[in-house]
């Protein structure tokens, strides 16, 4: 074939994901059997708890195999309303709540319904790679807000000196993909009444709500008083915080208006999640007792592994990281590291992909250059293999801290 395909300009704007990039050289170096030690996955490695499989085939048995409206089934979103009552005291309403198609469909309607060209859109960095190829999607622009002088904790004065006449949306992600932060609650309601006070929205992506290391806790912009919420649109998943990444299922939470905007463009795309995935997703949310004992299992995992991991990074020479205070990232800054052999972050990276087949992911892709990002959702055996490795690589320098 000779045609040159004639990508979209909508398209043609948006970058590939950095994160998938990495995944696919350790896939390709595994399949031509080397042993990679893959620290690049943002992927629970435990399985979906069993309860929810066989919810999901309880309601493959009730006969839930057709459409369903395209906001999701009613049980799905009352069961979510009832959730965020029971577990943070929200008081949000059925017509405030729709199902989505994971996490990023939930981001992508959001910001989709909300945008026009040439609109500012705010966004704290490190950021999720997906966030600023949303806001180009829609043609509107990324105003990037720089926190390492908070410790990549973002604060509502910076917020406040980062807002104009053209900024119509903040996104915020607490706990942090790939920083690891958490933004305390205090600061989160502030953020919204800066924003609020000068009709800009707010996107949250609450992906990893549950994995937040104590003394940092679950915290979701739900549980803010309407005059607040209205501003807010809450992007839900159940791929991270319930092992449920292939099901492809999560869900917004906006006021009524900005939930219309979004059922009606998803009636136009992927109609709706997964009917007896609903069904699974609205009993897992009822079934608090079995689901609330499989995220404190799974983040209690999590957290034991970090405790071992972060010190033990920074035994590695040239390697510095923070305790994160939530999700399943330590993000490790590389900049004493840079100089004549290394000039950047990824040569960095590439040496630990080609020298000692360990594969983690570049900060660049996060507006993080000189930052490395390492996934501890895998098992402890390969984080004692990927350290003995790196060590090799780097050298020691005989201090743990953390
Ligand atoms: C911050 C963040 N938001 C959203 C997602 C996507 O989640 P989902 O699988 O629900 O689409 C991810 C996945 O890596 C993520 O890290």
């Amino acid at each position: 074939m000779s045609n040159v395909f004639p990508v979209s300009d909508h398209v043609a704007r948006m970058k590939g994901s950095s994160t998938l990039i990495a995944a696919a050289a350790a896939a390709e170096m595994r399949a031509n059997g080397i042993d990679v030690i893959d620290l690049s996955v943002g992927e629970p490695d435990f399985d979906t708890p069993e309860f929810i499989k066989r919810y999901a085939w309880e309601g493959l048995e009730k006969g839930l195999t057709k459409y369903t409206a395209t906001a999701g089934l009613i049980d799905f979103r009352n069961a979510v309303v009832g959730f965020y009552a029971s577990q943070f005291g929200a008081e949000i309403e059925l017509n405030e709540v729709a199902a989505s198609c994971g996490g990023k469909q939930a981001l992508f309607n959001a910001a989709c319904a909300l945008l026009n060209p040439g609109d500012d859109v705010l966004i704290p960095k490190p950021y999720w790679v997906t966030f600023p190829e949303i806001v180009t999607f829609c043609r509107a622009n990324s105003v990037f807000i720089e926190t390492e002088q908070t410790d990549f904790i973002l604060t509502a004065d910076q917020v406040a000196d980062s807002i104009t006449d053209r900024t119509k949306l903040l996104i915020i992600n607490s706990p942090n993909n790939p920083s690891g932060r958490v933004i305390p609650p205090d600061e989160m309601r502030k953020i919204v009444e800066v924003c609020a006070a000068r009709g800009v929205y707010v996107m949250t992506d609450e992906c990893y709500l549950f994995f937040a290391y104590p003394p940092a806790e679950p915290f979701s912009l739900a549980t803010l008083p309407e005059e607040l919420r209205e501003f807010v649109c809450v992007a839900g998943s159940f791929s991270k915080t319930y092992a449920m990444t292939g099901w492809r299922i999560g869900y917004t939470i906006a006021s009524e208006q900005w939930t219309k905007a979004m059922v009606r463009l998803q009636s136009h795309s992927a109609t709706h999640p997964t009917s007896f995935v609903q069904y699974a997703c609205a009993k897992a949310l009822r079934d608090t007792e079995n689901t609330m004992a499989a995220v404190e299992s799974m983040t209690s995992e999590y957290e034991r592994r970090k405790n071992w991991f972060v010190p033990a990074l920074n035994e590695i020479r040239g390697f510095k990281c923070s305790m994160p205070d939530g999700a399943f990232y330590a993000f490790v800054d590389v900049r004493e590291m840079l100089g004549e052999t290394f000039k950047t972050s990824a040569d960095v990276a590439n040496v630990m992909l080609n020298e000692c087949y360990t594969v983690v992911t570049d900060g660049a892709g996060f507006g993080a250059d000189g930052f490395l990002r390492f996934s501890y959702a895998t098992s402890m055996d390969n984080l004692r293999t990927a350290i003995d490795r790196l060590g090799n690589l780097f050298g020691r320098t005989g201090v743990q801290t953390a």
